[in-house]
């Protein structure tokens, strides 16, 4: 980590304020405070300790306030985050290249330059490009500096004298350290690299971004070694055009179900404030066949999304799976569902899903949605339009309840959807946090089965009991 090796000697250090002294004293003369010295190692000039990370303090004694949380200027950054920026910490965001990471981050570096210093350090670009990206995201700020390098040792010394109170390092592949031995970009290192700053950002109760370009069979072995020593793993991903999703795959400081819904623009990202209806596809008549729309609970609220479905006599004499915005696991075991409890014949046709707006879903309230745009795919037979379809699937073709049913079905009939599908039973307590929750009457057709649902999507033509013999 970032202690040097020659930072050994005793002092005396406040437990109250951090205030050094050489020798014992009854009363800090920092604060005020008696008896609030105890034995430390001094660690040079590395910044303040924090009491409990370097000696012993009552769990009740401990600064954690929540107003140690910092805006990045971007709400739906801040609900990625878990409600905003904590001080001290360190953030991986993984994307691939040119999905707008260091215009991300140089946006957040000008917000967090009002209220603080913030140093951006790019391997990556020259001064000159990141101060005309600046200009034209409107970020150029007095308490933003701009350091273009990747060596670690002047990383370090900028950062010992700038003392910014926010670090961001783009990216970590062009970090490179003598220490380390090897080539830049070796696994190697990235984590010895990543580790000292990460180090440092600790020590000096700075929050540090690391930037990590990954391809799109995810983190490569470099970034991947330094996943453990931050404290977030956001990876920024494409939707549909120029919208962008940002989401946690690892937060030790708040959940990982929230997304944040960002555009591209010509001025660089701007938040998706009321996006439910955003991966909805507008058509004049009605739905084609192997379209459900679903309501799905992400993180805090619900996002209405149509699932696409195809089914074509198979190739290979044996059935596959495409589908990349919800796992082949989950198509194939619906596919099962639909093959034993709704007599439909899957096992001889390739099955296609999708996801409108490039949506990647992951909940399992999508399961009823998934059948009926199988089942639709499969028959040519067409969902009502006007139809929004929630529940999970059970193995025995059961409609299982989800989390916040009502606030899904409110969302749904929010949108013009005029017939909601779902489970007979509530699951879970209203959302403390949903304001609509009071005086929300929204309601639901309640299914139990597989074959109820279809048969109240299609009518007679739907299943009648579930035999098990194949169509
Ligand atoms: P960039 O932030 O450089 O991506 P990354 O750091 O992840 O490699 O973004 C690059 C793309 O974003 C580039 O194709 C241009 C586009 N862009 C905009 O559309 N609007 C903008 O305001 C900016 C700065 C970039
Ligand atoms: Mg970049």
């Amino acid at each position: 980590m970032a202690k040097s090796k020659a930072a050994k000697a005793l002092v005396f250090r406040c437990v109250s304020c951090g205030h050094v002294e050489v020798k014992w004293l009854g009363r800090c003369p920092g604060c005020g405070e008696w008896n609030s010295l105890r034995e430390s190692t001094a660690k040079g000039d590395e910044g303040p300790e924090r009491a409990g990370e370097s000696f012993p303090v009552p769990i009740g004694a401990i600064d954690a306030s929540e107003a140690s949380r910092m805006s990045t200027g971007l709400g739906e950054f801040d609900r990625v985050l878990g409600g905003g920026l904590l001080r001290g910490s360190a953030i991986l965001i993984g994307g691939e290249p040119g999905i707008g990471k260091s215009t991300l981050l140089l946006q957040v570096a000008a917000s967090c330059a009002v209220s603080g210093r913030v140093l951006y350090v790019s391997g990556e670009e020259s001064p000159a490009q990141i101060r005309m990206r600046a200009g034209r995201l409107d970020a150029v700020r007095e308490g933003l500096e701009v350091f273009a390098s990747g060596n670690l040792a002047t990383i370090r010394a900028a950062l010992d004298s700038l003392r910014p109170t926010v670090v961001i390092v783009d990216s970590i592949q062009t970090l490179w350290s003598d220490e380390a031995g090897s080539v830049p970009g070796t696994a190697n290192q990235i984590k010895f690299c990543a580790q000292e700053l990460v180090g440092w950002a600790k020590a000096h109760d700075s929050s540090l971004f690391l930037v990590a370009h990954v391809t799109k069979d995810g983190l490569i072995a470099g970034p991947k070694a330094a996943e453990h020593l931050v404290d977030a793993v956001l990876s920024f991903e494409q939707g549909e055009g120029d919208i962008r999703v940002l989401r946690a795959a690892k937060n030790r400081f708040g959940s990982v179900d929230e997304i944040g819904l960002f555009r591209m623009g010509p001025k660089g990202l701007s938040e998706l404030l009321d996006p439910s209806g955003l991966f909805l596809v507008r058509r004049e008549s009605g739905l084609p066949p192997g379209v459900a729309v679903a309501p799905v609970h992400e993180g805090s609220r619900v996002l209405l999304v149509e699932i696409q479905a195809l089914a074509v006599p198979a190739k290979a004499g044996f059935t596959r799976v495409y589908s990349d915005r919800i796992e082949v696991a989950r198509v194939s075991r619906i596919a099962a569902v639909l093959e034993k409890h709704a007599n439909m014949r899957l096992s001889d046709n390739d099955l296609y899903v999708n996801v409108a707006g490039g949506m990647r879903l992951t909940e399992p309230g999508i399961d009823l949605a998934v059948a009926a745009a199988l089942w639709s795919a499969r028959t040519g037979q067409a969902l009502p339009s006007g139809a929004a379809l929630a529940g999970e699937l059970s193995l025995a073709g059961e409609v299982r309840p989800v989390v916040q049913m009502r606030k899904r079905a409110r969302a749904a009939a929010n949108l013009g959807f005029g017939l909601v599908l779902g489970p007979a039973d509530e699951y879970g307590s209203p959302d403390p946090g949903d304001k609509g929750a009071e005086k929300d009457t929204s309601d639901w057709k309640r299914v139990s089965d597989l074959g109820g649902a279809l048969k109240a999507l299609f009518g007679g033509t739907g299943p009648k009991a579930t035999k098990g013999e194949k169509a």
